[in-house]
């Protein structure tokens, strides 16, 4: 597969780096999501690479794809963590990660969120396996917070006096910039709940100062997710640092700037410029700042991780209709959400084929293809995973590897219709690795099973 060097077909089928496809689905079954660790590693050198001269520091948004030992893999390359709940920050913990190392962001935390970014511990969480073997000594206040409302800036300050500490606090500023993205991922316009308001902004440094509690060390953005052109981050970051100089002509020293993720990424070829284009565009006007001594932060989920995993499902009917074929599988929108929630495009193609390799197209103009909806199981017309799309005839039983599906794909799942979750499996070269054990629906069952008289 063009462009998806980790998966590719071989002998007639599918491999996952060097395992094929159908040996792991024969162990694991299916849905599955299987991840590269080749992939993984290679996307994030690139970052790397890219922002070398900016020095830059990656914050993994644990979001994108939670799964524990791809957060270990992305601690053990280096990466820090953007955690967004109290949840994933002891998910970010267990992985390896030093509480120091993570940026807390997120426009709802509530109190005990604040408590627990401040003592690095989210107590509800107490007892998961594991999770008091870490040296307790490291934890501690999380790097950074980043604050999205005055209202939050209070809480935060409060639980910082309670606990003795002094958070170190983002501000998150909406730019107003439109990243020209779906309107349920755009996040940096003036309507979205997201940020601060920019000309909000100096009047809070100048009231907070550094007597109130925190430290405000710098400035968030995230414009939104993925940004498939330049030019907005480029705004973006002119505004940023439009306010940095704002800021600093009022007396506030600006240490940190945060870029957020949204880096681009390929669901078809050539969708978005190369990774490489955004920085060209953004060392130059970041360059100079670094030199002064600015950190600057990235929060990448999606660049590495989606073309780093697929999702692999099994056909269960095929269905010939008066207006077309349904081929009916058991993933769905309980698996996959993107599809119905964004009408995303992911490529998707028979495990098994013998053809002339598929390009990620919408239309891979191959002879002898049908169209077809792929759909799952879900009681919902909006369950669907392709729509019109041309492919191979298939048939009862065969294997279909969804692409691109490595970032937001596990991370949105859901035991809708009452299924549980699919399996995730690592493979490193030719090696596999059970990650996540396909969720018995016992789990889903164990909190409902008993009622609690209440009063
Ligand atoms: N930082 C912040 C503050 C974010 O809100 C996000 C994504 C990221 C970083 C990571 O963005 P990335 O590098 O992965 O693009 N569920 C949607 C995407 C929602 C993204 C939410 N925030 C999807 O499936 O496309």
């Amino acid at each position: 597969m063009k462009h998806i060097e980790a998966f590719l077909y071989r002998d007639g089928v599918l491999h996952a780096d060097g395992v094929p496809v159908p040996q792991i689905i024969e162990s694991v079954g299916t849905p599955t999501y299987i991840y590269s660790a080749s992939a993984i590693r290679t996307a994030y050198r690139r970052l790397e690479a890219a922002f070398s001269p900016l020095g830059v520091r990656f914050q993994y948004a644990v979001k994108s794809s939670p799964n524990l030992h791809l957060c270990r893999l992305m601690h053990d390359l280096g990466a820090g963590m953007d955690v967004v709940s109290g949840g994933e920050l002891d998910r970010a913990w267990l992985a390896g990660a030093r509480t120091a190392d993570m940026v807390f962001a997120g426009v709802g935390k509530t109190d005990e969120e604040i408590r627990s970014a401040l003592d690095g511990r989210f107590h509800t969480l107490e007892g998961v396996p594991g999770l008091e073997e870490r040296e307790p000594e490291r934890r501690g206040p999380v790097g950074i917070l980043n604050a999205e409302s005055i209202s939050e800036l209070e809480r935060i300050a409060y639980w910082g006096n309670e606990l003795g500490v002094r958070p170190r606090v983002c501000l998150r500023v909406n730019p107003d910039v439109d990243p020209h993205t779906h309107e349920y991922t755009t996040t940096g316009k003036e309507e979205n709940k997201f940020g601060i308001d920019a000309p909000l902004i100096p009047d809070i440094f100048d009231a907070w100062g550094r007597e109130r509690g925190v430290d405000l060390v710098g400035l968030h953005v995230h414009i939104g997710s993925p940004v498939p052109t330049v030019e907005p981050y480029a705004e973006a970051v002119e505004a940023l640092l439009n306010l940095i100089d704002e800021l600093e002509r009022r007396g506030s020293k600006i240490e940190v700037l945060d870029l957020g993720g949204g880096w681009p990424m390929n669901y078809v070829e050539e969708q978005v410029p190369p990774l490489e284009d955004y920085a060209e565009r953004l060392v130059p006007l970041l360059g100079p700042r670094v030199q002064n001594g600015l950190q600057v932060l990235m929060e990448p989920g999606r660049f590495i991780m989606a073309n780093s995993g697929i999702l692999v499902t099994r056909v269960q009917h095929v269905k010939k209709g008066r207006a077309k074929t349904f081929v009916i599988c058991d993933a769905g929108m309980h698996s996959l959400i993107r599809p119905a929630l964004y009408r995303a495009f992911h490529f998707l193609w028979p495990v098994a084929w013998t053809g002339e390799a598929p390009r990620l197209l919408e239309d891979p103009g191959l002879p002898g293809l049908e169209t077809c909806d792929v759909v799952g199981p879900i009681c919902e017309t909006g369950d669907f995973l392709a729509r019109d799309r041309q492919l191979p005839p298939m048939g009862r039983g065969e294997l279909v590897a969804i692409f691109s599906a490595g970032a937001y794909g596990m991370s949105m799942v859901s035991n809708y219709n009452d299924h549980g979750r699919p399996a995730e499996v690592l493979v490193d070269g030719d090696r596999a690795a059970m990650i996540n054990e396909r969720q018995p629906l016992a789990t889903v069952l164990a909190t409902e099973h008993e009622a609690r008289e209440l009063w």
